[in-house]
């Protein structure tokens, strides 16, 4: 079954040990932290400090998603801090070779993610560099937006790209993750699902949503 990554974009920061304390218990698999520059994207979120704040507070596995125009500038501070899994866009870096290069050699995780319209075929050469593919479901900035239909068949294009050329690599999927697209991303080939507004939202309990989660992937969704 594809795993979860709760992203804590939408958590209440008030009570962020809490917060993430209840994912961990709820039995999420990674925890995903967004970071936003106000420049790659609209949205401005956090720093190294807060993902250095939440490696104390888990041991759940962090997977970073930098959404930053210049992601060599800042790997070294998100390594620092504790980052298990580092992500750059494709869209951000002239020099993509180097910055994956960059990433590995902080001893980390190295993670590529592609917005809705960028040509998946950057993963041709890149699979075997990486060991996440960060498919965007969403135009990248904000939480709580809808999943676009279309970016189904670009997980399925993605993950048979992966069968090919580096079996050890995860497909991720990010937005608009809820129990009615959960199943539909998995059944496309998504070994992990990022769900951030699923899970923290003021309509239910972190566990709950969770649970739902899980539920909806036992469902078939072609049935
Ligand atoms: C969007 C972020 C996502 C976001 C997902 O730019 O990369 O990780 O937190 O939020 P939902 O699940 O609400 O679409
Ligand atoms: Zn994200």
């Amino acid at each position: 079954m594809s795993k979860l990554a709760p992203s804590i974009l939408t958590a209440d920061f008030g009570h962020l040990a809490d917060q993430i304390s209840q994912a961990e218990q709820a039995g999420a698999d990674y925890l995903h932290l967004d970071v936003m520059d106000g420049h790659f994207v609209p949205n401005i979120s956090f720093g190294s400090a807060v993902v250095s704040t939440v490696r104390s507070l888990t041991e759940l596995p962090l997977d970073v998603h930098l959404m930053v125009s210049n992601p060599d500038a800042h790997v070294p501070a998100f390594a620092e801090a504790g980052a298990d899994i580092i992500t750059v866009h494709a869209e951000t870096s002239v020099h993509l070779h180097r910055t994956l290069t960059l990433v590995r050699e902080h001893g980390v995780q190295v993670g590529l993610a592609v917005n809705p319209l960028t040509a998946p075929d950057v993963y041709l050469r890149a699979l075997p560099l990486i060991d996440l593919a960060l498919i965007m479901s969403v135009n990248p900035g904000f939480g709580g937006q809808q999943f676009l239909p279309f970016t189904k068949g670009r997980l399925e294009t993605v993950r048979s790209m992966r069968d090919e050329l580096n079996r050890e690599c995860i497909i991720s999927v990010d937005g608009g993750i809820n129990t009615r697209t959960a199943p539909l991303a998995a059944s496309a080939g998504a070994d992990l699902l990022v769900v951030g507004s699923s899970v923290y939202n003021d309509r239910a309990s972190v566990a709950a949503n969770i649970s739902a989660l899980r539920s909806s992937l036992e469902v078939d969704p072609l049935n």
